[in-house]
């Protein structure tokens, strides 16, 4: 009989994770052509960054896409970064959810494992070719070149072959992933997300080898990323389940050393007095804990005052670099940076800025929506803005208090460039892909405040040119009307002297501008960067 328990049986087998995603590739960012080839590139940078920053090194990378076919391109990017051991080679290519910076709590670009070797899993299903690397980790190292498969079925890397490398560069690591693609530029494109990349990146030097020619971005700040570190877990962000999971997994002895250990700010009072309201053992076996006592541990460690924890583990990119960024690719009238404090969401810290630039050449035609630029962890994000914290927080400004026009619920109509950064040791991706942040309460509350802040600094700008541009247009009509105003005077006083008339009048006319625009000094005096803080203003 079909559909009995023992046909299904039959056919109840373990799903890999890789043939999992090789099926909901869409999950990683590789739904389609363009964005295959643009998800390749943006795991590979954010690889490169990321190591060569762990590492002290300042980044230098190479970018290149050439095309071999129809629909088909060769992807490769280089790095000065440390290199990765000839041993860990397979696994880091060729193996799913393998990487340093998942069981950790520090601020990356990636996080899950599974970025490069989904690109290389991509490559390998639409063409059939493997991912090659290059890697040394040094002068002194030969390094080695490989070609790796990974085995869908059973997530597992294949050596297709492994040989030194033939390479004059002396550190760093090199990947090649042949693809089905294709390659566009505007809005989406690989040309846009190196650019914004170089923007949040200042400290990194990007050669960019596009079919179009190369193009190089360089290094815009010496200084370095301040260095970030790793931290343990809040207590008041872990779950019952995972802190269970912890329990069972602990090396340490007792449940106070556990708590102490495993956990930032607990101290051993914290810990005693959490045991003490838990009604479980300070000196019990951390292992023995059982699910009930696990339980009351968890919820009295809810309750307890803990400090937050320590924030001195981000590193934001500066209101001086933002700007920076912003006035070496946009041509604004008014540029603002606000750079909110650190905080906590779900027991994780994180710390939001935001930068505007207003005016100028961005937007040409009336009407036109602000462009909001979003950034996590230094890492631009292009696709699904509409399920962005980021473009929630945007839209749920009231933009009309600052001046600027703006349909509720929706980006303000204005020359508007708003620029959005969350640094945090651990972002909250609505997918795997890593396209847009959850919407916690905290993280849009935080985005707001620094809107809300970079909105008045440009509302007072606004405001100023308003009234100026007022001035000017009764200034325009009064001027348009001079000969006509003269011309009748003289037809009902017919004494009066015309060009003596004429030339008066205009004097008149020439007084009260001067005095609108002496007006308009006293109100606020001459806008310059320095009156309001990190504030950049081009006067035309
Ligand atoms: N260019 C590189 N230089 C040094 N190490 C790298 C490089 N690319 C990847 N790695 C190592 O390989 C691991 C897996 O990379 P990846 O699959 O992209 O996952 P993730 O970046 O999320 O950890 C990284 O955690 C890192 O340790
Ligand atoms: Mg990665």
């Amino acid at each position: 009989m079909a559909g009995d328990a023992e046909s299904m049986a039959a056919s109840q087998r373990s799903i890999s994770v890789s043939e999992f995603f090789a099926k909901n590739r869409h999950l990683l960012g590789f739904d389609n052509k363009r964005k295959a080839l643009l998800t390749t590139v943006k795991e590979a940078v954010d690889n490169s960054l990321d190591a060569c920053e762990e590492a002290g090194i300042p980044p230098e990378i190479h970018v290149s896409l050439t095309q071999v076919g129809d629909d088909r391109w060769r992807v490769s990017v280089r790095d000065n970064g440390p290199g990765i051991l000839r041993e860990q080679l397979p696994q880091v290519f060729g193996k799913l959810l393998y990487g340093s910076k998942f069981h950790r709590l520090k601020m990356s670009r990636g996080q899950q494992g599974i970025g490069i070797s989904a690109a290389g899993m991509y490559g390998l299903i639409t063409t059939g070719k493997p991912v090659r690397v290059v890697s040394r980790t040094g002068p002194d190292d030969p390094g080695c070149e490989m070609t790796l498969a990974i085995n869908t079925n059973r997530n597992l890397p294949e050596v297709m072959s492994d040989s030194p490398a033939s390479v004059r560069w002396e550190r760093g690591t090199e990947v090649e992933i042949e693809m089905e693609a294709t390659y566009a530029k505007g809005r989406l494109s690989v040309d846009e997300y190196v650019e914004l990349t170089a923007i949040a990146n200042p400290h990194a030097e990007i050669h960019y080898r596009p079919p179009s020619g190369p193009v190089t971005f360089s290094r815009a700040v010496d200084a370095m990323p301040a260095d970030t570190r790793e931290i343990k877990p809040h207590p008041h962000g872990v779950e019952l389940g995972t802190m269970m999971r912890m329990l069972r997994e602990t090396k340490s002895e007792t449940v106070s050393a556990f708590l102490r250990g495993e956990f930032c700010r607990v101290s051993e009072a914290i810990a005693s007095r959490v045991c003490r309201n838990a009604k479980v053992c300070a000196s019990r076996a951390a292992r023995s804990v059982k699910p009930d006592d696990a339980e009351r541990l968890h919820s009295a460690l809810q309750d307890a005052k803990i400090m937050s924890p320590p924030t001195d583990c981000l590193s934001p990119i500066g209101a001086e670099a933002l700007l920076a960024g912003l006035l070496k690719g946009i041509k604004a009238e008014f540029y603002t940076a606000v750079v909110r404090p650190p905080t906590v969401y779900n027991g994780n810290p994180f710390q939001i800025e935001v930068a505007l630039a207003w005016g100028g050449d961005i937007a040409k035609d009336e009407g036109d929506k602000a462009k909001l630029i979003r950034f996590a962890n230094r890492v631009p994000l292009l696709h699904q803005p509409g399920s962005c914290c980021m473009h929630k927080a945007v839209t749920d400004v009231r933009w009309g208090g600052y001046g600027l026009s703006q349909t509720k619920g929706s980006l303000p109509s204005a020359p508007l460039v708003v620029l959005a950064h969350m640094a945090s040791v651990w972002v909250p991706y609505m997918s795997e892909g890593k396209e847009a942040v959850a919407d916690y309460d905290e993280i849009r509350k935080e985005i707001k405040l620094a809107l809300a802040e970079c909105g008045r600094r440009l509302a007072r700008l606004v405001r100023r040119r308003k009234r100026r541009k007022r001035h000017q247009d009764r200034r325009d009509t009064f001027d348009r009307y001079i000969g006509e105003v003269a011309d009748a005077v003289c037809s009902i006083l017919p004494d009066t002297d015309n060009s003596r008339l004429l030339s008066n009048l205009r004097a008149i006319a020439k007084t009260h501008t001067q005095r609108a625009d002496e007006q308009y000094d006293d109100h606020g005096k001459v806008i310059r960067s320095d009156d309001i803080p990190d504030t950049i203003i081009i006067d035309s």
